[in-house]
Order: structure tokens, then sequence, then C-alpha cells
């Protein structure tokens, strides 16, 4: 459902960060224990290579310095953030939600931290969350993290889903901002449909396995799903927004497979060059996919203040969504 809380009140994305991990893996390193190619993932999926965390680098830790990096751009000090949501599907342990560990990473004593779990579409989840808090004028500043070690749940002898998957964090600061009503976050459309939890899912957890347990993907009917749930919410923030397709600047998707964003160019007529792709050095981050590409679009000067920013996510579940952002 499309949600509208306060209308003189914005949230404005006034920071971005990201971190990944050291590690970069090829397609051909990984050509060398598995049977594949570089051809045939760079063909089927876009993606050339991904970044893998040590054991070392978790969730939690990578979350930290992608937020210590959106916190210093946004001119805020770590003491203003009074909320703090993450969504990951990958947090350091069960329980405490690895948000805390954020919050105690960045010395923050006041607010509150929790996580959010919705795969690959947690970050318009969690940012449809803040920005609820905001609107309401419950909090005036929040932190809104996708960090994840997907590394972690990867079955490394399985072809069809170890080299789809990567490592990493993102962030942003979004703030509270009553000066203009057409700017910052001017919808958020979220779904889920359960009916189809098993063709994406981890076949483990604390209630169903004595293990953490491996990601299992039915990867054309994931593909097929992801081209009709990405178009139906490009067309409901549109339409939402009486908006028309070429009025948006910059789409910024979750990063799964360049196939599927053609796919979804091709369905609603998106400007193939208005489409920001990070697949190709870092693979699909699930949560993190988003703000990673954001700030990659932010580092290369491709947002100019002003512009029309779709975000749109697809993950496990199914879930899906979209946030439309006036820069
Ligand atoms: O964030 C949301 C999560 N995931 C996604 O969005 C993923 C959605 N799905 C996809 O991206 C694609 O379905 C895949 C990239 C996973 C697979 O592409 P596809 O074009 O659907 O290929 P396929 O599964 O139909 O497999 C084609 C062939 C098969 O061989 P046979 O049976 O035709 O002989 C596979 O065994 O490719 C084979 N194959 C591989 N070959 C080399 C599967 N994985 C690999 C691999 N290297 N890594």
């Amino acid at each position: 459902m499309g949600s509208t809380v306060n209308k003189k009140i914005r949230s404005r994305i006034i920071g971005v960060g990201a971190a990944l991990p050291k590690k970069i893996v090829t397609n051909k390193d990984l050509a060398q224990t598995i049977d594949t190619s570089d051809e045939w993932i760079v063909e089927r999926t876009g993606i050339k290579e991904r970044r893998i965390a040590t054991t070392n680098e978790l969730t939690s830790s990578l979350g930290v310095e992608a937020s210590e990096i959106a916190i210093k751009n946004s001119g805020l000090k770590n003491s203003d953030i009074e909320m703090i949501v993450l969504a990951t599907a990958t947090p350091d342990n069960t329980f405490p939600a690895t948000a805390t560990a954020i919050q105690k990473g960045l010395g923050i004593k006041n607010g509150y931290a929790y996580d959010i779990q919705a795969v690959c579409s947690g970050f318009v989840f969690a940012l449809e969350s803040a920005d609820n808090a905001i609107r309401l004028e419950k909090i005036k500043n929040a932190l809104v993290i996708g960090s994840e070690t997907f590394s972690r749940i990867l079955d490394w002898k399985d072809r069809s889903t170890c080299v789809l998957f990567g490592d990493g964090a993102g962030a942003v600061v979004l703030q509270s901002d009553s000066s203009n009503t057409n700017s910052g976050i001017l919808s958020n459309h979220l779904h889920s449909d359960g009916e189809y939890k098993d063709m994406l899912y981890v076949d483990g957890g604390p209630s169903t396995s004595s293990s953490v347990g491996f990601l299992k993907m039915d990867g054309s009917g994931v593909f097929k799903h992801a081209v009709k749930n990405l178009s139906s919410v490009v067309e409901e923030a549109l339409k939402y927004n009486n908006l028309k397709i070429d009025d948006i600047d910059l789409f910024i998707p979750h990063q799964a497979n360049s196939r599927i964003l053609e796919a979804v160019a091709r369905k609603v007529g998106m400007d193939r060059n208005k489409i920001i792709m990070t697949l190709d050095k870092h693979a699909n981050t699930s949560a993190a996919s988003i703000p990673l590409a954001l700030y990659d679009a932010v580092e290369n000067r491709k947002i100019s203040k002003g512009d029309l920013i779709l975000f749109l996510a697809m993950g496990g579940g199914f879930t899906w969504g979209s946030s439309l952002i006036r820069w």
C-alpha cells in the first residue's frame, strides 16, 4: 500500500556511504573451482566480479564502515542519529539485531536500532520504515543501511547460485525537511506474496534446522516474477505520482541480473541509459545493492539536485517495492 503520513514533512537523503570487502573474486577465479566460465556468467547475468568478506568482515562491520561515510557526507555527528534501520538477511547472529551492533560500532547511545528482513527488497522496506518515523515527527535524523554477507549462505559447489552473489554495504542518512514538499521521498510502495516463498529461500535457521543453511533458488522462476513485479512497481509509482516514464531521471534498481533489468526496461519503456548498473563489479548484494548503486551514482556525479530517482527492488518472499525520490 502507498503511504502518506504528513504531507508537510519529507525525508531527504543528506548523505550516502558504502563499504566493500577488500577481496575481489572474478568469474575466472570461480571457474578454477566450479564448472563455469566467465563467458557464461557475463552473458547470462552481466556479473564480472564480486567482493567476498573474510572472516573478520561482518555484516555489522561493513555496515559501520558504510554508515560512517554516510554520516560524514551528511555533515551530521553520529550522536545526531536517532534511529538505525538495517536491512539484512545475513545478520551477524540470530539475535540481537545486527543494527544494535552497528549502533555500538558508531558509539550511538540515543534512539533505537532494529533489523528489517525483506531479503533483496530490504532497503526499500527499511527506507519506508524510517521515512514513516520522520513524517510522523517521531525523529528528525535516521540512518538506513543495507548490509549483507551472502557469501556465508552460499553453497560454493552449486554453480547455479554461488556465482550470482557478493558482499557489501550501503547506507543513507535521512533528515526531516519541511522546506519543500515536492522534494525528498515522494512515495513508497511495498508488496509481498508468500505464495512464492519456496522459489528463493535458505534451507536453515533456528526454528527449522540446526544450521544456518544454504541459499536455494528456482532461477528461471524468480527471473519471470522479477520482470513482472519490477515492471508493475514502476507503473504503480508513476501512476501514484502522476508521472510519465520519461519524467524519471534515474532508475536505481536492485542489482540481480542485467537481463532482468533489460526486460523491465523494454516492458515499461525505460531509457536504458537512465538505469544505474553496478552488477558487473558487485554482483547481487541483496539489500545492499541499491545503496551501493546510489553511492556509485553520487560519486560519479550522475545525480543533480532536483532529479527524480526511482528505487525498485524484488526479492525472496516474494517481496517487492519502490521508492520515488526527488534529489
Ligand atoms: O535478487 C533476486 C534473486 N535472484 C535473481 O533475481 C536471479 C534470477 N534468475 C537468474 O538470474 C537466472 O535465472 C540465472 C542467472 C540464475 C540462470 O540463467 P538462465 O538463463 O535462467 O539459465 P538456466 O537456469 O536456464 O540454466 C541454463 C543452463 C543449464 O544447463 P542445461 O540444463 O541447459 O544443460 C544450467 O545447468 O546453464 C547451466 N548453468 C551454468 N553453466 C555455467 C547454470 N549455472 C551455470 C554456471 N555456469 N554458473
